[in-house]
């Protein structure tokens, strides 16, 4: 079958190694793909924000299956443009999506089902939230409702500072995505990902990742979106799987059925665990990066099966055959990330890094220029491998990064610390 999968980053070239694997594909596009992914698939300039433009293309290229790997395309109804054209696609709907998309609508609906979160308040005026806040006191969770391409949470450890952040949030930093705001209790505990596909009636989990927001080693200096993760999770026990799954996971899927807005392709639960219980801190209406690199180097080829089956409402007769095995991914950025960095630096080394079943370098922000693959974006590339343990899976990840000569960039030496 001809393939096209929405996305630029290395959640994709993930996606995409994955899928190419199966024999079942025959063309592989990409739009708009990167340096990386143009080594396995065609890719192609489109905008992807544009439901009309994909459908287009999609009829145009003899497309049978569209992956839609970032939330933006989701939040504009891109799913909903290629299902209305009878394309079979994976991803939810613009209504659905609102469970990312909508940190407030997330609340009502953990609400109506009875999903463990943190509890909170939603406010669209600055005064109220304010006294909200002087009431509850620090640590205190600030939230912009919106999309805000992972800025819009505020974890106060002070009043001042939560404060500030309102100021901030009405004062219009994240422009509409802070046209309201959620505040929520601070929770304490392990956070992992969950990961879980499915069809609007049937579940069936994926995988479990943590990954490592904060740029320096030790969990040190300013957030970011991932510098590295592992997989399996050891901390997203069995137990405490099944748990959230009867808990938060299924209950959420049953209410959003419910209202006649049933969530299709994967669900990721962002879950803080304590005393053998998970609670959501938030859903992801998509794979998470660079959670994706980890989850699709254990499963392989057969991820697109399982997309298929999600996609064509038959996840009941679906089953993941895993391997008792472990994946780490170390991101490498440019210098300066996450502020400030420069693009265009040659990146030395990459043919010398092996690449097979157990090594994998997933591009996350890269072009090529002049024969040479170019840093092009902040996170730059995933070096990624796979272990018989979790410690040998690092190791080969950080022997991987010793072939590279790349002076303008930088990784954290700790991915996994947590779990070893
Ligand atoms: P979110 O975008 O909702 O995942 O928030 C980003 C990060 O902020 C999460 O991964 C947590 O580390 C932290 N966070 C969010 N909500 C809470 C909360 N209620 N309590 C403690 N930490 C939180
Ligand atoms: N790595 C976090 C995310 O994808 O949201």
């Amino acid at each position: 079958m001809n393939i096209l999968i929405l996305g630029s980053g290395g959640r994709e070239h993930a996606l995409a190694w994955a899928v190419k694997q199966n024999p079942k594909t025959d063309r592989l596009i990409v739009a708009p793909g990167n340096a990386g992914i143009a080594m396995l698939a065609e890719c192609a300039d489109l905008d992807i924000l544009d439901g009309a433009a994909v459908v287009a293309f999609c009829e145009e290229n003899a497309i049978d299956f569209v992956i839609i790997g970032p939330e933006a395309p989701l939040a504009a109804g891109v799913a909903d443009a290629t299902r209305a054209a009878g394309l079979l696609t994976f991803g939810p709907s613009a209504e659905a999506a609102r469970l990312e998309a909508s940190k407030g609508f997330t609340k009502e609906i953990c609400d109506a089902c009875g999903a463990p979160t943190a509890g909170y308040a939603r406010f669209t005026e600055a005064a109220p939230a304010k006294d909200y806040i002087r009431a509850q006191g620090a640590p205190i969770v600030v939230k912009a409702d919106g999309l805000a391409a992972g800025k819009g949470v505020i974890v106060a450890m002070t009043e001042a500072e939560a404060l500030a952040a309102i100021d901030d949030m009405f004062g219009g930093e994240f422009g509409a995505a802070g046209a309201e705001v959620v505040i929520e209790e601070f929770m304490t505990g392990e956070e992992a990902s969950f990961f879980i596909l499915t069809d609007g009636v049937n579940a069936l989990p994926v995988g479990t990742a943590q990954d490592h927001k904060r740029v320096g080693d030790g969990d040190t200096g300013p957030n970011t979106g991932g510098m590295g993760a592992y997989s399996p999770a050891p901390v997203l026990t069995d137990a405490i799987a099944a748990r959230a799954m009867e808990e938060i996971v299924l209950p959420t899927i049953r209410e959003m059925a419910r209202r006649g807005t049933p969530y299709q392709g994967v669900l990721y639960a962002g879950l803080m665990i304590k005393d053998g219980q998970g609670r959501l801190v938030e859903y992801n209406a998509r794979f998470g990066d660079p959670e994706t690199q980890v989850l699709m180097m254990r499963l392989g080829a057969q991820a697109l099966d399982l997309l298929l089956a999600c996609a064509e409402g038959r996840l009941d007769q679906a089953k993941v055959n895993w391997a008792d095995d472990h994946a780490l991914t170390v991101v490498m950025a440019a210098k300066g990330y996450p502020a400030a960095y420069e693009k265009g630096s040659v990146i030395h080394g990459l043919k010398r890094i092996p690449e097979d079943s157990r090594h994998m370098t997933f591009h996350a922000g890269t072009a090529e220029k002049d024969g040479h693959i170019v840093a092009n974006g902040g996170r730059v590339l995933n070096i990624t491998a796979r272990g018989a343990t979790l410690t040998e899976a690092r190791n080969r990840a950080y022997a991987m990064i010793d072939h590279l000569n790349w002076p303008e960039g930088f990784c954290r030496s700790d991915i996994g610390w947590r779990a070893l």
